[in-house]
């Protein structure tokens, strides 16, 4: 496995030189493989989770377009399927980063610069993902496959602000930051990491409605609204209901405080720690915690640049049955 890890650092090598390029927002460029733009690192990673990821039936993917709630959603799956293990006054997401709760499966699959096995995983496996629905191998994402998928979405007018601050505090200082108007620009035009945005979210949608046991669809402003019943839907669909008895116990409040933005983004771990994405680059903490609201858009788009995206988003889905 060795050797074909290092083969296919060599197929990669061509890929770059082939593939249509842009700007990247965290690393100089960006590729488009297969309809969707991707770092290097990423597409590194997608093309070894095709040929050597081996799904387990009871896995359970947290699927999200970046920074859409991802850092939430992680400490509240794993919250819920670890809830019997861990007391809430000394949870272990109390010390490290909801980030380390499970592995981002892009580029944990070669953390260590090898194929990683993630066999050791306690079931049911937890994975986060931000790749498209179609990206990813059959064996994942077929109805027929057992594994389960949570999608969070949110406004992409708060994804645009959220992910044009955080690109700039990750990006190399060696490059010359992203500007408001071309990264606004780029977002548009579908141009960042993972994107374009709203093919990334009717990918999933679509699958969602053709095979609603196997992905379960949630917003974030949904989330920031009615935290109690989405993570009493989400427990569910994980096939972990909250018992009687745990709702009397209070349980679930439990854990939407517990991973609220305002208990997880005062921990020392959240203020200081850093967590490792790819092999040579780590991420500080506290750049996954920015403001936590809805609506913060307001404060840097134009009404005429509020008025593109919200055209953009209701043309591409039209029809789908989906609004955002
Ligand atoms: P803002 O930049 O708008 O504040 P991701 O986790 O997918 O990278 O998304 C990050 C966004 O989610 C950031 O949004 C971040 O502040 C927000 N966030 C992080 N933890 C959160 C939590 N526990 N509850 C609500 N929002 C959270």
């Amino acid at each position: 496995e060795q050797e074909a890890y290092n083969d296919l650092q060599k197929q990669l090598d061509h890929l770059y030189k082939t593939l249509p390029k842009d700007k990247g927002w965290k690393s100089e460029y960006i590729f488009l493989y297969k309809n969707f733009w991707l770092s290097r690192d990423v597409i590194k990673g997608l093309l070894l989770i095709q040929t050597y990821f081996k799904p387990e039936p009871t896995d359970i993917f947290l699927a999200t377009f970046m920074k859409s709630g991802t850092t939430w959603l992680k400490a509240l799956m794993f919250a819920i399927s670890n809830r019997h293990h861990y007391e809430f006054s000394n949870h272990p997401l109390l010390s490290t980063g909801p980030q380390s709760a499970f592995p981002f499966l892009d580029t944990h699959i070669y953390l260590d610069q090898a194929i990683t096995k993630f066999d050791h995983l306690p079931k049911p496996r937890l994975f986060a993902t931000h790749h498209p629905h179609e990206s990813l191998p059959t064996s994942m994402t077929s109805p027929m496959s057992p594994c389960k998928f949570v999608y969070v979405c949110r406004d992409p007018k708060d994804v645009l602000i959220s992910k044009w601050d955080f690109m700039n505090k990750i990006r190399s200082k060696d490059l010359v930051p992203i500007s408001f108007n071309e990264a606004y620009e780029s977002f548009c035009k579908g141009v960042s990491e993972y994107g374009p945005f709203w093919d990334h979210v009717l990918g999933y949608w679509k699958a969602s409605k053709e095979s609603p046991d196997k992905i379960l669809f949630l917003k974030y402003e949904d989330m920031k609204k009615e935290p109690i019943v989405e993570v009493r839907k989400l427990a569910a669909f994980m096939g972990m209901a909250f018992t009687t008895e745990e709702e009397e116990k209070g349980v679930v409040e439990e854990i939407v405080k517990l991973c609220s933005f305002e208990t997880l983004s005062s921990l020392e771990v959240n203020k200081s720690g850093r967590q490792r994405f790819i092999a040579k680059e780590t991420i500080e903490n506290q750049n996954f915690f920015r403001k936590g609201v809805v609506g913060d858009w307001e404060n840097y788009l134009t009404e005429e640049m509020k008025d593109r995206i919200d055209s953009i988003t209701s043309d591409k889905l039209k029809g789908s049955g989906l609004t955002l």
